[in-house]
């Protein structure tokens, strides 16, 4: 059992949630406020909050994006949004491959302990904002 600091019910849906993920092949990253669930492909990941804290972070990202997607290239995240599994509103987001530090770009030091690298594509990308 994963002690999401959420309700007892919560908690336990978010566990029958990560279960159902880890039948499926995901893998996990834990972070002090998410746990990112990454998928067999390596093609996204989905961040389920420990915390009300993590749910912010959730959001934020997914604002972010939508941001991108209007013209502000302050901070360019990895495409995500929020989705609803099994009732619950998580972060699914396009899966990044760190990169060395000596190749980010100047917006990378926005970024929370420089969590940066690319997607698919190449193109550099934020993954925790
Ligand atoms: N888009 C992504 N692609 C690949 N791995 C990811 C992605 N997002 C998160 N991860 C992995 O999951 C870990 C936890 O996710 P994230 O950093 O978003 O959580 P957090 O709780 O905000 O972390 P922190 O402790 O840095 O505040 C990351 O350190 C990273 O290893
Ligand atoms: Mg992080």
């Amino acid at each position: 059992m994963i002690d999401f600091f959420f309700d007892e019910q919560t908690n336990e849906g978010l566990n029958k949630v990560a279960d159902m993920l880890l039948e499926k092949g995901y893998t996990t990253a834990r972070g002090r406020t998410r746990i990112a669930f990454i998928d067999p492909s390596h093609r996204v990941v989905i961040k389920i909050p420990l915390t009300f804290e993590g749910e912010f972070a959730n959001g934020q990202e997914a604002k972010q994006w939508k941001r991108n997607l209007a013209g502000d290239d302050l901070v360019l995240v990895a495409a995500c949004r929020l989705t609803t599994i099994m009732g619950y509103n998580l972060l699914i987001m396009q899966f990044i491959t760190p990169i060395d530090p000596k190749n980010y770009p100047k917006w990378a030091s926005y970024v929370d302990c420089g969590q940066v690298g690319t997607n698919r594509n190449g193109d550099v990308k934020a993954y925790d904002l």
